[in-house]
């Protein structure tokens, strides 16, 4: 069965986390992914959080499966003439350089059209066109400047990051998208374009609840679904939430059975309206169904509190697991809080491809996630990451590099 992106050539420029998510992704749909790294040294996350001396960090496996890895000094007269072969080549360039390196590269968006006007050009920056356009930008200064620290934590503590990391691995994901969109429209133009993803556009899109929760905010003063409602202050912007959903249902995390030793004992429980019937019967607060006070969505409103004690009270009793099968039974909807090493264990995700196991040939077995997108007629085999530069000689080879050449390029250290 063929894949997707059948035919579909990438010049990867990636670096670290966000680009190189995104090209993982195009990889996973079948382009043929060459990833270029500077010579003698590679991708900097080759050496980052190392656990076996020597070998390519799980940091940098886990985001370059399916890829092939070239070594080019493209700062050298010699490794841009095989740039510029690449450009030709290629359908797409993907970028997560520092703002301007490329251009200071010499290879600026007039210069790739004029070398190959089919050619998209695809870059991952901190910030779109503005005051911070020229920063550097790591995840969690994306996950500050774009909304979701101020809006993450307790009310009476700091901002928080989130591990989930939204500013890289989310940021890959929209470029990815902008890409395959681009690549569609030249089907029709025949033309490439420029495709940008931002950093902290990425997290405020996906923080696109919270800024609708501001405007709320400055309409009324108050939002009551949240925990400051109704005993705390509300200031002039989106205040932390904790674990509240802030939503349209009422959810909360609460204790379960071990919670005292396993700190990850614990479910997610939402107050869904249509089954509150159901949850009073399971938590045997049967009065509450008629009760006024407690029976309507608003009615609630003021005392979740309340409610979410009396809900944690019978969590407390079953285990995360149990209180799951039995709350489901009921349709009520609810989620356990599952560790990495509950996630690494469970069969199921290791069935439909979202856990794999990789080997490679100096790290040996080792877990990674998969592709988390399904194509029915486009099925995802993962493929373990390069070693630097294992594919050099063979790509150069394709772009018609005699030996000789590249024997020269390679005493020169241009590979
Ligand atoms: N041959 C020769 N030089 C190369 C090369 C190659 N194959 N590949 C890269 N280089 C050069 C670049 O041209 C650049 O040189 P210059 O600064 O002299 O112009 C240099 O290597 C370093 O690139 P840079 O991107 O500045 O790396 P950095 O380690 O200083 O910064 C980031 C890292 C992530 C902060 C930065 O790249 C960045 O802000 N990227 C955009 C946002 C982003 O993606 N952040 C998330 C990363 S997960």
């Amino acid at each position: 069965m063929g894949k997707a992106l059948d035919g579909v050539r990438i010049l990867d420029f990636t670096h670290v986390q966000s680009g190189p998510t995104c090209t993982q992704l195009l990889a996973w749909f079948g382009a043929d992914v060459i990833k270029v790294e500077k010579a003698g040294a590679g991708d900097v996350t080759r050496e980052q959080l190392r656990d076996i001396p020597g070998v390519d960090s799980l940091y940098f496996t886990m985001l370059n499966h399916n890829k092939r890895s070239i070594t080019l000094d493209t700062k050298h007269p010699r490794g841009k003439a095989v740039l510029e072969r690449l450009i030709k080549s290629c359908d797409v360039l993907v970028e997560n350089f520092a703002p301007g390196a490329l251009d200071r590269m010499g290879f600026t968006w007039e210069r790739i059209q004029a070398l190959n006007p089919r050619m998209i050009v695809a870059s991952v920056k901190g910030f779109g066109p503005g005051p911070y356009e020229d920063c550097k930008v790591y995840e969690n200064v994306a996950q500050c400047a774009g909304g979701a620290a101020s809006t993450t934590g307790f009310d009476d503590g700091p901002p928080l990051v989130t591990g989930a990391q939204i500013g890289d691995s989310g940021t890959g994901l929209h470029l990815a998208l902008g890409i395959v969109c681009a690549l569609y429209q030249r089907n029709a133009t025949g033309r490439g374009q420029k495709v940008l993803a931002a950093m902290q556009d990425g997290v405020l899109n996906l923080c696109r609840v919270k800024l609708r929760d501001q405007q709320r905010l400055a309409r009324t003063g108050v939002m009551k679904e949240y925990p400051q409602y109704p005993n705390g202050k509300f200031g002039s912007a989106v205040p932390r939430a904790a674990n509240a959903s802030g939503g349209g249902q009422p959810g909360s995390i609460v204790k379960c059975k071990g919670w005292e030793t396993d700190p990850n004992a614990y479910l997610y429980f939402i107050t869904q309206a249509p089954v509150w019937k159901e949850i009073c019967h399971v938590i045997g607060r049967e009065a509450w169904i008629t009760d006024p006070a407690y029976a309507t969505p608003d009615a609630r409103l003021p005392r979740l509190k309340e409610v979410f004690q009396a809900i944690e009270a019978w969590t407390m009793t079953k285990t995360k697991f149990e209180a799951m099968a039995e709350l489901n039974a009921h349709d009520i909807p609810c989620g356990p809080i599952l560790s990495m090493e509950e996630l690494a264990a469970e069969p199921s995700l290791r069935a439909t491809g979202t856990v794999v196991e990789v080997d490679h040939p100096t790290r040996g077995k080792y877990l990674s996630v998969g592709n988390p997108i399904k194509l029915s007629d486009s099925p995802t085999e993962v493929k373990r990451s390069p070693l630097l530069g294992e594919h050099t000689r063979e790509v150069l080879a394709e772009l018609g590099l005699a030996d000789a050449d590249i024997e020269a390029l390679s005493a020169e250290k241009v590979i």
